[in-house]
């Protein structure tokens, strides 16, 4: 007997869905989290250069990291108001869990602005997946949401991040600085235009559960 397909969530965050003809962008719901755990107790990671700045879930040793990992998201789905947002999405490929890839807005009704942050399983980098998947959700920022910029930052150290965005078509937006690990180091910024995202826009990408979503996050028709 065939399993029956989820029933689509009460809050419309966790029914959006982006998806490449590589890849999908799932809504984390917790039995998709619950499904990223092995990953997350394996390690994302584990070794410098240090990938995220502090205070970082993904540091800690296990089984804290999986518990502060999941307190994070929980965290952050109850904040979700009209000056604050993230969205938090599963990479899925081959109908496996590989990672994750966020999408986030401050203040989104006055900037347009969103940022992202992601990772990969270690064991699944290297191959394009990190680009397709921020391809994958600047395609919800700026097609479903109506963005007019994307910013990312990423440590000068961190080659795969930096090449993601330069990759596509994000500009040098000046340094920042963080610490990771508790020692202090430099960012690189970058800054995406809308009008930069369409020279290169995809015609391959669709979205899904977008409409319902808008006034969870104060976003006006
Ligand atoms: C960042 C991340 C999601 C990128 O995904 P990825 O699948 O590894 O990246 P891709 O395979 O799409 O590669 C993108 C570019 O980076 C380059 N690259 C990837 N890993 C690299 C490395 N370790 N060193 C140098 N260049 C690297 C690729 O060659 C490619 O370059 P190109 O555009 O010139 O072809 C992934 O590496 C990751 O999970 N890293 C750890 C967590 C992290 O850094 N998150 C972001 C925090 S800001």
């Amino acid at each position: 007997m065939d399993t029956p397909a989820a029933p689509a969530s009460t809050y419309p965050p966790l029914n959006v869905q982006v998806h490449t003809p590589v890849l999908s962008l799932l809504g984390a719901t917790d039995a998709m989290l619950e499904r990223l755990v092995p990953i997350v107790r394996k390690g994302v990671a584990t070794e410098p250069p240090w990938p995220f700045d502090d205070p970082m879930s993904l540091y800690q040793d296990s089984p804290n990291r999986e518990w502060a990992w999941l307190r994070a998201m929980w965290a952050g789905r109850g904040r979700v108001n009209e000056s604050f947002w993230r969205l938090y999405f599963v990479v899925v490929l081959d109908g496996e869990p590989i990672g994750m890839q966020d999408l986030i807005g401050v203040d989104f009704a006055a900037f347009r602005t969103v940022t992202t942050f992601s990772w990969l399983s270690p064991d699944a980098r290297r191959r394009g997946l990190g680009r397709e998947m921020r391809q994958a959700v600047l395609h919800l920022a700026f097609e479903g949401l109506g963005a007019r910029r994307a910013e990312s930052e990423a440590f000068f150290d961190n080659h795969a991040s930096n090449r993601v965005s330069a990759a596509l078509g994000y500009q040098p937006n000046g340094i920042a600085w963080a610490t990771r690990h508790g020692d202090p180091a430099d960012l690189n910024r970058w800054l995406l235009t809308r009008e930069q995202w369409l020279a290169s826009r995809r015609t391959d990408i669709t979205l899904a559960g977008v409409p319902d979503c808008l006034p969870v996050l104060g976003i006006g028709s």
